[in-house]
């Protein structure tokens, strides 16, 4: 395991999108690590998000890191253009690349780092071969799509798993989940393995987000 505390990822898509400046101030005050951008196309996930411009005036007012989750199809398209916006890393769906290993050498060739995200009803094994090349897996722990829904219990499972799987094949990747997370169930995904949560809703709508992400990374292993 490479990291030493837990990484927290506030999703944006949970964000006042009237404030975003001042949703991105509280990230930041709460001590986020990580800012998570969900992007989605109406094709890959039954959602429309934002694109490239959006991400770009996020990235322009923040420090933090930028975590762009790619739900789209085709992504190789688009990859370039999220980084020119001031991505410092991007994660594509397995689901929506048929050619994973050139979408993640494309990626890296571009200096940035580059993850893989699988659906809850994809299994481990379709990461097995990628799993060296990559820099961090962004475990759904949600159908990807919305955020505020509930967390699949499964979930935890297969975090448990995938951390036996980089012991061998990669000690330095980042394992992050997405979708559900709360103060409730963030120490029990971080003991199965989990590096860095997401968090949309637990964080964006909490009634002291300051507390919350506190409390969230706060979880240890
Ligand atoms: C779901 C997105 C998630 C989502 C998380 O498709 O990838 O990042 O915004 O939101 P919550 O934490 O509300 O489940
Ligand atoms: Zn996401």
């Amino acid at each position: 395991m490479p990291l030493t505390s837990t990484i927290l990822a506030p999703s944006i898509l949970s964000a006042d999108f009237t404030q975003l400046r001042s949703s991105i101030e509280i990230a930041e005050k709460a001590g986020a690590d990580w800012l998570h951008c969900d992007v989605m196309d109406g094709a890959f996930v039954p959602n429309i998000t934002f694109g490239p411009l959006i991400v770009q005036a996020i990235a322009s007012c923040t420090k933090m890191i930028i975590d762009t989750h790619l739900m789209i199809v085709n992504p190789d398209r688009f990859i370039e253009e999220f980084v020119k916006a001031g991505s410092h890393q991007i994660t594509v769906h397995q689901e929506a690349c048929p050619h994973l290993h050139r979408t993640i050498q494309f990626i890296k060739s571009l200096g940035v780092k580059a993850g893989v995200s699988i659906n809850p009803g994809t299994p481990l094994s379709t990461l097995e071969a990628i799993l060296p090349d990559l820099d961090l897996v962004l475990l759904m722990s949600v159908n990807p799509g919305f955020g505020g829904q509930k967390f699949i219990p499964s979930s935890i499972g297969k975090t448990r798993q995938l951390d036996e799987m980089r012991k061998q094949l990669n000690p330095e990747l980042v394992i992050a989940i997405d979708g559900g997370i709360t103060e409730e169930n963030a120490q029990e995904v971080v003991s199965a393995g989990a590096d860095a949560l997401i968090a949309g809703t637990a964080f964006f709508k909490a009634a002291d987000p300051v507390k919350t992400a506190a409390r969230i990374k706060a979880a240890s292993r």
